[in-house]
């Protein structure tokens, strides 16, 4: 379903994520799918921040009260303690492992609504907020949706360091090249929030021009690696996504 929003075109990029994220908070507060009391979990990165903003104003403005917040970064961490936003951890007494509802973005969305997450390396704690929240919901510009996964943006892997080696190889033999994670700014590879390392990675495409990757199957198999914490295809606890067009429009998937 597609909803005009009045935007002019062409809506940028940046702008796109501005409008995915303000109209589901808006959307999901209309229908009573966000609403005060209630446990949600914060995503990472550009898209999820300025639903983080939107969900401040509500607060602000008296819409929202008693909203328990869980962040899935030190970013999200730090945007909400900047933004007035009280926040707990999965484990507080206030949260008690289960969340009321998760919104996020990601780095692909497929037409099965699987993902690839983690461009912001902070998929670990993303998929425990995900996977503990009972409605999951996802903000992206159009770039974000693909016909299928693995071959396009580098599957993120966070890895225990001292595995690297034997996790690259094990990752080769389910078709993927593995690649270290480099740091911006900083001498050496990416040191995760939870001090692990990242590595992306790439499948080739078949002859048919398709992605050999199978990420329902694949974020298991990727899991049982000895070594591996967690990987950032999202295939269980199916996301509501919210796509913002070009166009102006925000399509509801
Ligand atoms: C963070 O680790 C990621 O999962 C982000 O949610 C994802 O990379 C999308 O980020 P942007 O909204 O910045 O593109």
């Amino acid at each position: 379903m597609k909803t005009d929003t009045g935007y002019r075109e062409p809506v940028s990029k940046d702008e796109q994520k501005i409008l995915a994220a303000r109209y589901a908070i808006d959307d999901l507060y209309a229908k009573g799918l966000l609403a005060s009391g209630m446990k949600l979990g914060l995503g990472t990165g550009s898209t999820a921040m300025p639903a983080v903003a939107r969900i401040c104003e509500l607060i602000r403005e008296g819409t929202l009260s008693g909203i328990r917040a869980v962040p899935t970064s030190f970013q999200t961490s730090i945007a909400c303690e900047e933004l007035g936003i009280p926040v707990y951890s999965m484990n507080s007494r206030e949260i008690g492992g289960t969340l009321d509802l998760a919104i996020d973005g990601a780095d692909e969305v497929t037409p099965e609504l699987w993902l690839i997450k983690g461009g912001g390396a902070a998929l670990l704690l993303e998929k425990i907020v995900a996977y503990s929240a009972q409605r999951f919901v996802i903000v992206a510009d159009e770039s974000k949706a693909v016909p299928d996964s693995g071959t396009r943006f580098p599957l993120p892997v966070e890895i225990i360091p001292e595995a690297r080696t034997g996790i690259v190889a094990a990752l080769a033999r389910l078709g993927a090249v593995a690649r270290l994670r480099e740091g911006v700014r900083k001498a050496g590879p990416v040191v995760t929030d939870n001090g692990n390392l990242i590595l992306d990675c790439l499948w080739e495409r078949n002859e048919s021009g398709r992605s050999p990757a199978r990420p329902d199957i694949l974020e298991d198999e990727i899991n049982r690696i000895v070594g591996v914490v967690e990987n950032g295809f999202f295939t269980r606890n199916k996301p509501t996504v919210y796509i913002a067009h070009a166009d102006g429009s925000v399509e509801v998937r």
